[in-house]
């Protein structure tokens, strides 16, 4: 792959977890660390793209040569990725967003009173998926699943659903592969159906794989 087969591309990159609040000092989180994500919107400035990082809470430093937006919730990614989606060439998304936050936010910090709390949830938006009915005939849209249990199908099911020119399924309860580590363990599932098996590998060497492969089959550079 040449070093600029992404130069006037524009790239939208979504990363880390998205974290909901409860109350002003409370949220729903979860572990993604924005590695994976934020390895991708890397390479693709390398390959000479123009880079729209949208990220959740995430310790990493700003990849060079990439504009960054950060977002603390779903509703806020959701709006931050439909207003750059529009002149995207490739969007890929490596979020690990909430899917559900709680219905009301507490004005004040909730105080230990009760011995049980139940805190009502409502579904966030599932942004890849209004994506997929949006997507434009010359975008290329790729998901990213993680699952523990039954990986294969439940991707096949969300490239489908979510309408996804390609999907990254990483079954995130293996060692080596997921949630805030250096590595993963990932197949590439196109939706044609056919599946590449890959080996573990650190999540840079994954995201300039990912990118070889949008740029092979839908540019046809090598
Ligand atoms: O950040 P790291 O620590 O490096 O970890 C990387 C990772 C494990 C988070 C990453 O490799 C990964 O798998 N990201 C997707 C996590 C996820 O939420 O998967 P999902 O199967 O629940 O969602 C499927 C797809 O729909 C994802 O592309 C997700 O961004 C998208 N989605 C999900 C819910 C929602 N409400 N809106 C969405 O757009």
């Amino acid at each position: 792959i040449s070093n600029q087969a992404l130069i006037n591309k524009k790239v939208l990159v979504t990363a880390a977890g998205t974290i909901e609040a409860i109350d002003p000092v409370r949220y729903i989180g979860n572990r993604s660390s924005g590695k994976m994500g934020y390895a991708i919107a890397k390479q693709a400035a390398l390959l000479g793209a123009s880079v729209v990082l949208v990220s959740g809470p995430s310790y990493l430093p700003k990849p060079e040569g990439v504009t960054l937006i950060k977002i603390e919730n779903a509703l806020e990614m959701r709006e931050m990725v439909l207003k750059e989606y529009k002149d995207a060439d490739i969007i890929i998304k490596a979020a690990a967003v909430a899917d559900y936050r709680p219905r009301t936010v507490e004005e004040n910090k909730i105080k230990k009173n009760e011995e049980r709390l139940i805190l009502q949830l409502e579904k966030n938006p599932d942004i890849l998926q209004e994506l997929g009915q949006l997507k434009e005939k010359n975008q290329i849209l790729v998901g990213f699943a993680a699952e523990t249990q039954d990986l294969i199908k439940y991707a096949k099911d969300k490239i489908q659903r979510k309408n996804l020119d390609m999907i990254v399924a990483n079954d995130v309860s293996l060692p080596g592969a997921g949630f805030n580590i250096d590595t993963n363990i990932a197949k590439i599932i196109y939706k044609d159906g056919k599946i590449e098996n890959l080996d573990k590998m650190s999540k840079d060497e994954l995201a300039c794989l990912i990118l070889d492969k949008i740029i092979n089959k839908y540019y046809n550079v090598s």
